[in-house]
């Protein structure tokens, strides 16, 4: 049995609690600081999942073997390395990567000359400073029309920019590099060709060497229905993706996750854990638009459902290097999730709404995303609040179940897409 201390406060961690908590290898579970949801699993920690010192002292006081990074930002602030570093801490297993591996995510610079060192394909591009301003306007200037700009940094989901048009686009770039709108994360600025086409969600799960792949999945990000509007965290997500059949996961292994894999391990990149591969198929070949060093969320809310396989017992393969036994097993049932979120978002909306009607839900797991207890009720703390997640012979099947106990669970201001899944329910 192995103590486990899983960090973050979202749907995904609510989704990987569930599963966790099930394995017969998951001893004392504890979660920081985890949602009303994740207490139903675990012991949720008040600690903040960026305060190292603080889980350091945790690891000591519960005995923690493992801990599994939710978000990115202890693994781009070096969660790894801290606990490899601290001697004694250095026994648990990390089930993320590295500081230099998660730049990945941590740095858009990096991983598209990552990608270019490794011919993987992406879209191509320019990186730029501020001292390199005037090149950059005149290389919007020669570009064909949309174009993408893209803080180097994390910018908590804000830092990419589609322009219409070269006015739209020097807009976006002078208040990025110019006046630093997202501090040191845009002091260096990726300017990329637009690639048209449709997105999926591809994870792979790694030990360095070895690896397997999780259920595909396909998020719908922006907060209007027919894909219209801002961009928020997720709306929903629907695994498996019809268009990921197996000619076109063969092109995503043999050109994209591998060289990926091999290449860190060829530049003595330390990764080992999740690999999100953010990607676009475009005429039928797929491309990546982004890496991450974890799992997505609302991904998680239908990939982790849909893992037949021990999620401990692979954290310890992982650890072992030997992922290469481990067969993973996919259920054939579809899943979907509809999220629910506070009115406002993604931009202002008020916390603290009393949630109702959870008893009368029946047929989906509910994985809180943005909620906590009051007073012995559970109410929204956060603008994405709650992902019904259910499962069906087929995604329409399965997102018909999701949406029948949307309608059942209430708060004041609830908000949600009507239309996850549009492009492949009937
Ligand atoms: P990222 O933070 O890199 O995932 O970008 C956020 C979103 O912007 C992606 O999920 C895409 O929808 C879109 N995007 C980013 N880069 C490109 C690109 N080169 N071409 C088209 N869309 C893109
Ligand atoms: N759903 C996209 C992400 O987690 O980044």
């Amino acid at each position: 049995m192995k103590n486990i201390l899983l960090l973050g406060s979202g749907g995904r961690e609510c989704a990987l609690a569930w599963k966790l908590s099930q394995s017969p290898l998951c001893g004392t579970f504890f979660i920081a600081p985890g949602n009303a949801g994740t207490a139903e699993y675990g012991i949720n920690l008040p600690i903040s999942y960026n305060d190292f010192e603080a889980i350091g002292k945790a690891c000591l006081e519960y005995k923690i073997d493992i801990i599994i990074p939710g978000p990115e930002d202890p693994l781009v602030l070096g969660i790894y390395d801290f606990i490899k570093n601290t001697p004694a801490l250095r026994h648990i297993i990390v089930a993320g990567p590295s500081k230099a591996g998660a730049q990945l995510e941590g740095s858009k610079a990096f991983s598209k000359k990552f990608m270019e060192r490794h011919n993987i394909p992406t879209a191509s591009y320019h990186e730029y400073t501020k001292d390199s301003f005037e090149q950059g306007v005149a290389y919007i200037k020669r570009s064909d029309m949309p174009i993408v700009i893209k803080a180097d940094g994390l910018a908590a989901g804000k830092g990419v920019v589609i322009a219409q048009n070269a006015i739209e686009a020097v807009k976006a770039f002078r208040a990025m590099v110019m006046d630093e709108q997202f501090g040191e994360a845009s002091s260096k600025v990726v300017i990329e060709q637009f690639l048209d086409g449709i997105e999926l969600s591809v994870f792979a799960f790694t030990d360095g060497t070895n690896y397997v792949l999780l259920p595909e999945a396909k998020d719908y990000k922006r907060i209007g229905e027919g894909d219209k509007g801002l961009n928020t965290g997720g709306m929903g997500a629907i695994s498996p993706v019809p268009f990921a059949d197996n000619e076109f996961m063969l092109k995503v292994t043999e050109r994209i996750v591998v060289p990926t894999i091999t290449g860190l391990k060829k530049e003595d990149i330390f990764y080992q854990g999740f690999i999100f591969f953010g990607l676009i198929k475009v005429n039928g070949d797929p491309y990546v638009i982004e890496y991450n060093c974890r799992l997505g969320d609302p991904e998680t809310e239908v990939v982790i459902p849909r893992l037949e396989n021990d999620l401990v017992e692979m954290i310890l393969k992982m650890e072992e290097g030997k992922l290469d036994e481990v067969v993973v097993q996919h259920s054939a049932k579809a899943a979907g999730a509809v999220m629910l979120v506070s009115e406002g978002y993604p931009g202002h909306y008020e916390k603290g709404m009393e949630m109702t009607g959870f008893d009368s839900v029946k047929g989906s797991l509910l994985f809180h995303a943005g909620t906590a207890t009051k007073d012995g009720a559970v109410v929204t703390n956060g603008g994405r609040v709650l992902a019904i997640t259910s499962y069906g012979e087929d995604i329409g099947q399965a997102l018909d179940k999701s949406y029948e106990n949307a309608s059942i669970v209430n708060y004041k201001g609830k908000y949600y897409r009507k239309d996850i899944g549009w492009e492949f329910s009937k």
